[in-house]
This record gives structure tokens, C-alpha cells and sequence, in this order.
């Protein structure tokens, strides 16, 4: 039941678009990101939720794990952006707007986004009578939205230089990282067919998974080794970020992580599923996070 990253790219890439037309040099830059090495947890862990509720896959997660690999893919091109974060490294190569220059770069991050709502949309015509669809949708316009990633990355990028206080730090984690985690996870158990009550503590499962990543990228941020990460180290520094590491110390992080996964960890542990394997790879996919270097 366990997925690798290449299980998940087999699925995923498939969705791409082809490079042909007047539009090819933003369709070139839009794949370029895309498949460039990254972890793919967020299809993964799509994938899983949705094989805890469902042992038939009609083909449409599929496109939405496709869908939510562009929506994170184009988060980190605009993250990178000079305007933003200001990184030349990104998954072992060199950002797209170093690559291709900034105004591809900015149109490969918007042509990412609609593209995956194209994608996941197009499952409409797989199964039209499916309303699991409309609502996994709907989870998909809002959670990277303004109630979600985009404020949380609006809060991180105008509170640079300055101190957060614990609700502002609260909130640019749960939204620029939780929530696109949360949009993953819901999605999978909405499509596998799990109760409202229960899609409740997959997201609460989201949430803690989410915070506890963030906080372990900005340990990597200052730790870590860029060619293991394959982006540039220091870079909150560099752009003179508070973040839960300066705030509460390197220590006190490193505890938030552990106590985090297992919040998350012991909430799916107490879930009812139909396929307990999908579970368990779930929560070892948990556990594998807490100490990753990469
Ligand atoms: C990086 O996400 C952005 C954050 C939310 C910290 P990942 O660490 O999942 O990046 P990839 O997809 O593996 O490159
Ligand atoms: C970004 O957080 C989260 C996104 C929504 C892209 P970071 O700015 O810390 O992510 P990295 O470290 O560049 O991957
Ligand atoms: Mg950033
Ligand atoms: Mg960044
Ligand atoms: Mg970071």
C-alpha cells in the first residue's frame, strides 16, 4: 500500500500538458517545474486518504492528485519570485525565473493553477452524476485561496522584518502550509467516499501534519544541507523572516514537530477506515516526515 515518489509521478505526469503551439514556452516552463524532483506528499498522501475509504479507483483521484502537484508546484514558483522569497534553487535546479526569466515564471505559476483546476474539472465528463466531485471542487478552489495559502503567503510576505506575535505565526502556518495539505487530504477522503464527521478529523489529521512541516522546513532552513534539499539554506535569514525557530529557539521547534506528528499521528491511529493498510501508510508517512532532511 506504501506509494514511492515515482509510483505517485506515474500517475501524476500523465496530466501534463503538451508542449506545441504559440503557448509552448509557458507550457515548457510550467512542465520544467513540475518535473523537476519533488517529494510529491501531497498526491501521496491524497492517494492514501483515499485508499483508507475506497478499494476502487475510477481514475478520477488521479487527476486531482495531478491537480494538487501543479497548485503546490506554481506556490513555489511565485515563492521564489525576486518580489518574494528571492530563491535561485528549487528542487536541485535553477528557479524558473532564472531559467525562463520573471515574466514566464509569473505566467507558468498562473498557467499551473488554472491548469489544475482544467484537470480536476475535466473528471466531470469520467463520471458526470458524481457529486463527490463538485464538493472535492469546491475544496480545491478554497483551501489555496484567500481563506487559505494565498493569506497565509500575504501575511508571511508583509510581516517580513517584523516581529509575529503567536496568532500571526499561527495563521501563516496553518494557511501558506497546512492548508494545501488539508486540501489534499479532504479531497482524498471526500472522492474515497468518507462521512462528513470523519473528512473533520482527516483535516484536523492536515492541520497538525502541516504545522509540524513547516516548522521542521524552517529547522532545514537553518540546519540542513542544500544539496539534500535542492534549495537554498538561510534564505529566511536572507530575507529577514520571523519564523517559529527565532521566535521559540531551535529546541523548543524541534519539540513542536514531535508533538504535532503525534497529535496527528494519534488522531488517524483512533480513525475507523476500511483499509487499515492504507492507514498504517499513512502514519508511517507521518513519522518519516518528523526526521526528514530533505
Ligand atoms: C515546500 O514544500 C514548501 C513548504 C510548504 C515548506 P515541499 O517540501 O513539499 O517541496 P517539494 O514538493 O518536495 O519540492
Ligand atoms: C512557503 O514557505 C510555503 C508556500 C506556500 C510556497 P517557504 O517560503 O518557507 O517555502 P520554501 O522554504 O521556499 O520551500
Ligand atoms: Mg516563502
Ligand atoms: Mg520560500
Ligand atoms: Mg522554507
Amino acid at each position: 500500500m506504501k506509494y514511492s515518489t515515482k509510483d505517485i509521478e506515474d500517475i501524476i505526469y500523465s496530466y501534463l500538458p503538451v508542449e506545441e503551439g504559440y503557448a509552448k514556452p509557458v507550457i515548457e516552463a510550467m512542465n520544467y517545474a513540475f518535473r523537476a524532483g519533488g517529494k510529491r506528499l501531497r498526491p501521496m498522501m491524497m492517494k492514501l486518504c483515499f485508499d483508507m475509504f475506497s478499494e476502487e479507483d475510477d481514475g478520477v483521484v488521479g487527476a486531482f492528485m495531478a491537480a494538487i502537484e501543479m497548485i503546490h508546484t506554481y506556490s513555489l514558483i511565485h515563492d521564489d519570485l525576486p518580489a518574494l522569497d528571492n530563491d535561485e534553487l528549487r528542487r536541485g535546479l535553477p528557479t524558473v525565473h532564472v531559467k525562463y526569466g520573471e515574466d514566464i515564471a509569473i505566467l507558468a505559476g498562473d498557467g499551473l493553477l488554472n491548469y489544475a483546476f482544467q484537470t480536476a474539472a475535466a473528471t466531470f465528463k469520467l463520471a458526470p452524476f458524481d457529486e463527490k466531485i463538485g464538493k472535492a471542487m469546491y475544496i480545491l478552489t478554497a483551501k489555496p485561496g484567500i481563506d487559505g495559502m494565498i493569506g497565509g503567503q500575504t501575511l508571511d510576505v508583509v510581516m517580513c522584518g517584523k516581529e509575529l506575535d503567536d496568532n500571526q505565526l499561527d495563521y501563516i502556518y496553518k494557511n501558506k502550509t497546512s492548508a494545501l495539505i488539508e486540501c489534499a487530504m479532504t479531497i482524498g477522503a471526500t472522492l474515497g467516499g468518507a462521512d462528513e464527521a470523519t473528512i473533520a478529523k482527516i483535516e484536523e489529521v492536515a492541520y497538525a501534519v502541516g504545522m509540524a512541516f513547516q516548522v521542521q522546513d524552517d529547522i532545514l532552513d537553518i540546519i540542513g544541507d542544500q544539496d539534500k534539499l535542492g534549495k537554498p539554506v538561510l534564505s529566511d535569514e536572507k530575507n529577514d523572516k520571523y519564523t517559529y525557530v527565532t521566535i521559540h529557539g531551535m529546541e523548543e521547534a524541534k519539540n513542536y514537530v514531535n508533538i504535532m506528528s503525534d497529535k496527528a499521528y494519534n488522531i488517524l491511529k483512533g480513525l475507523t477506515v476500511k483499509n487499515q493498510r492504507a492507514k498504517e501508510a499513512l502514519m508511517n508517512l507521518i513519522v518519516e516526515l518528523i526526521n526528514r532532511d530533505r
